[in-house]
């Protein structure tokens, strides 16, 4: 599937290429962190939207991996079925698409 490059892009990118530990050097802190703060500390670090009802605190990579409440939202080296993707990518019911309430295609 052919998609425009966009900000949406890059997490996936990083996601995969963290999750599959790819021998390129990529780092959550400089590569990954600040896509997720642009577009989604708003609601997910503790006390946000997104937070509050999913339990799913981004602001650490501990707490990225660890998920939401009952489980993991990114599952390493299966960027397919990785919940984080699936919603970003449109994959699942538009309700629920994240960032919430934006496009992102
Ligand atoms: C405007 C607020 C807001 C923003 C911005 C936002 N989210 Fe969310 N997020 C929510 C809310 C609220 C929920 C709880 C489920 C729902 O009501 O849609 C949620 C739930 C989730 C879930 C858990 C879904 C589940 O199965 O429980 C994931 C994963 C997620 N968001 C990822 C992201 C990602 C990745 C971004 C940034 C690209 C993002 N969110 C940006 C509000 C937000």
């Amino acid at each position: 599937m052919i998609r425009n490059v966009c900000d949406t892009g890059a997490i996936l990118v990083c996601m995969s290429v963290l999750a599959a530990c790819s021998p390129r050097n990529v780092s959550f802190n400089a590569d990954v962190q600040p896509i997720l703060k642009q577009h989604c500390f708003e609601c997910h670090v503790p006390d946000g939207l997104g937070y509050n009802a999913s339990g799913f605190d981004m602001s650490s990579y501990e707490t990225l991996m660890k998920g939401g409440k009952f489980w993991p939202f990114v599952i390493p080296g299966d960027p397919f079925t990785s919940t984080l993707n699936t919603l970003v990518e449109g994959r699942a019911n538009p309700s629920i698409h994240m960032p919430r309430g934006r496009d992102t295609h």
